[in-house]
């Protein structure tokens, strides 16, 4: 029998993960079907339940959702506990597990298909909501000598900061404006500047001559990657880490790790034409 899965969000019209769950399907043999959802914005813990009574076997969970789906989880795994929240959730016979593949996912698209070791590099990580937070624990774990959170407003930076137990990373928060002088090997945008296409009010000398400049959002040039590459760094947008943290949901569900770099060029040849 196929074993059904969703994700779950509002807005969901624009989501590639059905997509992405077909091709991963499809290449591993796994017989699941994959759907979008829209869900009323107050209709998370309701549709969920529906979900589990219908048989489904799991769902991704997208904006606006996250952090409700991690208060019906009736567990969560370590790394969703350190994010806060979940964006996959694991429907056992007896209970609702949540998990946060979303940091596995960037991690893993700097490291394995960039080929840019995070470990003692300095990185920089701009904006301090639940982009930022979901990839925090992730990125330390790969022990950075110095990770930096810039943001807009410097007490959500600091927030973040004083919740991290001491680490051999050297930690700090700041706000853009202090971002002079400094440079960085890695720097990460986890802000939603991109979606009304606002540049950041960060100084060009941020990024090291050969530095990477990620961003989190994916299919479209953002400010911040035109900044970057104007100084020569090397910017990315996010549909690796956004293949790759499907796989990762694809490997908690499945027990099966689909090859990713086939799926990403698929995805962006359908975003460019
Ligand atoms: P998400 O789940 O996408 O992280 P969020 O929790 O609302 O969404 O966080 C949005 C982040 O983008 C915040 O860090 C926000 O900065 P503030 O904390 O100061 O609000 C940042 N952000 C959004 N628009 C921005 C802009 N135009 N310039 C700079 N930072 C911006």
């Amino acid at each position: 029998m196929t074993d059904r899965y969703a994700v779950l969000g509002n807005p969901i019209a624009h989501s590639k993960s059905p997509l992405i769950h077909a091709a991963f399907s499809s290449q591993t043999g796994q017989d699941i079907h994959y759907e979008r959802i829209l869900v009323p914005l107050d209709g998370f813990e309701a549709t969920v339940r529906e979900l589990i009574t219908q048989g489904y076997r799991g769902v991704n969970v997208t904006v606006p959702f996250k952090f409700e789906a991690f208060r019906l989880a009736d567990e969560t795994t370590l790394r969703a506990g350190d994010a806060g929240a979940v964006n996959t959730l694991i429907f056992n016979q007896t209970n609702v597990v949540g998990d946060n593949t979303d940091g596995a996912g960037l991690v893993r698209d700097i490291e394995v298909n960039l080929n840019r070791p995070i470990q003692a590099q300095r990185v920089l990580l701009l904006g301090a909501g639940g982009a930022a937070e979901g990839v925090l624990h992730p990125l330390l774990e790969r022990k950075p000598s110095l990770l930096v959170i810039a943001n807009r407003t410097l007490e959500k930076a600091q927030t973040m900061i004083a919740k991290r137990p001491t680490s051999d990373t050297e930690l700090a928060g700041c706000a853009f404006n202090d971002l002079s002088g400094q440079q960085f090997d890695i720097v990460i945008n986890a802000t939603s500047a991109g979606l009304t296409n606002a540049a950041l009010p960060i100084p060009p000398t941020v990024y090291a001559a050969d530095g990477l400049a990620y961003d989190m959002m994916y299919g479209h040039d953002t400010p911040f990657m035109q900044q970057a590459r104007e100084t020569g760094a090397w910017a990315v947008d996010g549909l690796g880490m956004l293949v790759e943290q499907a796989a990762e949901a694809f490997y908690v569900w499945r027990g099966v790790r689909p090859e990713t770099i086939p799926v990403m060029t698929m995805v962006r040849s359908l975003l460019t034409c």
